[in-house]
């Protein structure tokens, strides 16, 4: 096993996963992380049907069998009976964080008014971060362009890898170190 940092790519559509069409999200995500990262790493990609029991299933795996430190989904998120990743995302996260969810809407209602329609969410599993995306692959680069600059210091702080972004295309936010209190003599 190498030990480059690992993300996992996963695909949820029924479609896709039967091979009635091709995967574009998959290959979007990891064009646009590798477009982004300076860091070596590893993609560890996956196609699965809108089924809850497999998705949760691969998100489990990519998290504690292949440690990855960050999990992308794409599709899933919307209204119809068989958008199920975001209940999958919950019901496998020990903790959610729903500003991802809340940024991504609000950057994607400037491009289409069916965002709204999105539920995406994100949340941590262990040392792994998982972010939803919407299926639609122009969705992508529009919701991780906005999420990503958090991405690499919510990884610090749950232990994983670190990893750095080619900063004129992204740049990353880290807070500073905290300074030092002052102390007055009197
Ligand atoms: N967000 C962005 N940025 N761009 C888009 O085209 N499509 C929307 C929404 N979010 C879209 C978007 C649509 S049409 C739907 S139905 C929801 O995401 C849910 O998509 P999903 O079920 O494929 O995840």
């Amino acid at each position: 096993m190498s030990d480059l940092p690992r993300i996992g790519i996963v695909t949820v559509s029924d479609r896709a996963s039967r091979g009635e069409y091709e995967d574009r999200g998959g290959p979007a995500i990891q064009a646009w992380l590798t477009d982004v990262l300076e860091s070596e790493w590893q993609p560890i990609p996956r196609v699965i049907s809108d089924e809850q029991p497999l998705i949760e299933a691969a998100l489990k795996e990519l998290c504690d069998e292949q440690g990855c430190c960050l999990v992308v989904t794409t599709g899933g998120t919307g209204p119809a009976r068989r958008d199920v990743t975001t209940e999958a995302t919950e019901a496998v996260c020990e903790k959610l964080l729903p500003g991802f969810g809340e940024l991504m809407r609000q950057v994607s209602l400037t491009k289409v008014p069916t965002a709204i329609l999105s539920r995406q969410t994100a949340g941590i599993r262990g040392k792994s971060l998982i972010i939803n995306l919407p299926g639609q692959p122009r969705a992508i680069g529009e919701c991780l362009d906005a999420v990503f600059p958090a991405v690499p210091y919510c990884i610090d702080l749950i232990e994983g890898p670190y990893l750095k972004t080619r900063e004129e295309r992204l740049k990353a936010f880290r807070p500073q170190a905290k300074a030092p209190a002052q102390t007055t003599t009197t």
